[in-house]
């Protein structure tokens, strides 16, 4: 079960500038981020490539933190193995992209990993349901997926406050991430819908570090 005192900011370091990963990565952290957000793209769930585990294994060798990976990827069973294995703390899959979903979250969590699952925006919580008792985390897309820097679909925000009042009525403990056109201008409204872990690609490192800070204590300071 994952434990948090507050809620957290994991920015993505897709908008990072690759050529300067680790310094952005590590000023990233020195601003308030409390995690990473590592995005997998496979050109085939989604349109672009990214990178794969060997980012999180690189990261892990310089730094303890967090990493937080989110599989936009057909098929991730194929992945887990070799992210388990860079030391991955979180992999998130998406429920369109297998067939086998319970299998796959308890192979992640058998390996000793958070385990995710993660619904794009017409995938409905109904959808999801039997994944809720299993997984540590839903991340709830607000962009379809692929890309940084899009508009936030803001009826997804509907879908955390679903999530929220389920996992009230039931019992369960899995926290609620939001992922997708995400800033300082809308991130109260996914705080007070009741997320937990804020993901920002385009709206953090399009910030300066004072920015960065204030977008990190807006989202700590939360009550
Ligand atoms: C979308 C990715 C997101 C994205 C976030 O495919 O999963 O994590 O990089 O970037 P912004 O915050 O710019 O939408
Ligand atoms: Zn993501």
């Amino acid at each position: 079960m994952l434990d948090l005192d507050h809620r957290l900011l994991s920015p993505s370091i897709l908008s990072a500038d690759f050529y300067n990963l680790g310094t952005e990565a590590e000023n990233a952290l020195h601003c308030g981020a409390n995690w990473l957000h590592i995005d997998v793209m496979d050109g085939h769930f989604v349109p672009q490539l990214s990178f794969g585990s060997k980012i999180v294994a690189d990261i892990k060798r310089h730094n303890k933190c967090f990493c937080d990976c989110h599989l936009m990827v057909t098929n991730p069973e194929d992945l887990i193995d070799a992210f388990v294995a860079a030391k991955a703390d979180l992999i998130n899959i998406h429920a369109e992209a297998t067939y086998h979903g319970d299998r796959y979250i308890n192979r992640i969590k058998d390996a000793g990993c958070f385990a995710g699952i993660t619904i794009n925006p017409t995938t409905p919580v109904s959808s999801i349901i039997h994944y809720l008792p299993l997984v540590d985390m839903v991340l709830v897309m607000s962009v379809n997926p692929g890309f940084s820097g899009q508009k936030c679909i803001t009826y997804n925000f509907d879908k955390i406050r679903e999530l929220d009042n389920i996992r009230k009525d039931k019992g369960y403990s899995y926290k609620i991430e939001i992922d997708g056109g995400i800033t300082m201008h809308n991130v109260q409204t996914v705080l007070d819908a009741g997320c937990d872990i804020v993901v920002a690609g385009s709206g953090f490192f399009g910030l300066d570090n004072d920015g960065k800070r204030q977008f990190a204590d807006m989202i700590h300071n939360y009550k």
